[in-house]
C-alpha cells in the first residue's frame, strides 16, 4: 500500500521536489499506463492546495477528450483551439491564466473556477493531450507552479506510453 498522507513542506519548491519524487515511486514499479495516469491525478488533486480540479485531457481523433482526473464531472470533449486547454493544445505553450473570467472563450466546467494552468503533453514532436488545473481563487498559478508542473509532465513522459491511450 502506498503511503496516502499529504505532503508537508515549508516552501512551494520542496513541495513540488516532493510531489515529483513520490510520483515516481507511485508510477516508476507499474506499467500500466491508465493506471498510472489515474493516479497522478490523484496525486495532484489531494496534494495541491487550493484547486478544485486536476485532471488530463488526451488528444482522440484530433480533439481533446477527458481522461483521468479529480474533482467535479468535466465537460468530455475540447476542440483544439477552444478555451485555455484547447489553446494550450494548439499552441503546445503552456497557460497560466490568473482570472479565467477574462480569458476568452473560457469553457467553465465548474463555475467555482478562477484561475488556471494547462500543461500541454509532447513527446517526440507528437502532442499527446493537455493537464490541467483549475482553482477557486484568483491568481492561484505562478512561474513556480508553471515550472515544476512541466516537470511532472516530463515525469510522465518517461513512464507512460501515450500511444496506448490516444488515438492520434
Ligand atoms: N476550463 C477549461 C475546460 C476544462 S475544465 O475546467 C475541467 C478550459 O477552458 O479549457
Amino acid at each position: 500500500m502506498h503511503d496516502n498522507s499529504k505532503i508537508v513542506a515549508d516552501d512551494k519548491e520542496k513541495f513540488y521536489k516532493l510531489l515529483l519524487t513520490t510520483l515516481e515511486g507511485l508510477i516508476s514499479s507499474e506499467n500500466d499506463s491508465l493506471a498510472n495516469l489515474s493516479n497522478s491525478a490523484a496525486h495532484l488533486f489531494n496534494n495541491l492546495e487550493n484547486i478544485n480540479w486536476a485532471g488530463f485531457y488526451i488528444m482522440k481523433d484530433g480533439e481533446l477528450v477527458l481522461g483521468p482526473f479529480g474533482g467535479k464531472v468535466a465537460c468530455t470533449r475540447i476542440k483544439v483551439g477552444r478555451g485555455v486547454c484547447g489553446s494550450a493544445a494548439r499552441d503546445r505553450k503552456t497557460y497560466v491564466v490568473p482570472n479565467v473570467l477574462e480569458f476568452e472563450g473560457h469553457i467553465a466546467c465548474d463555475a467555482a473556477s478562477r484561475s488556471e494552468i494547462v500543461v500541454p503533453i509532447v513527446k517526440n514532436d507528437v502532442l499527446y493531450g493537455v493537464l490541467d488545473i483549475d482553482a477557486p481563487v484568483f491568481d492561484r498559478f505562478d512561474e513556480v507552479d508553471k515550472l515544476y508542473l512541466e516537470e511532472f509532465v516530463e515525469k510522465l513522459n518517461k513512464y507512460i506510453n501515450w500511444d496506448e491511450l490516444t488515438r492520434v
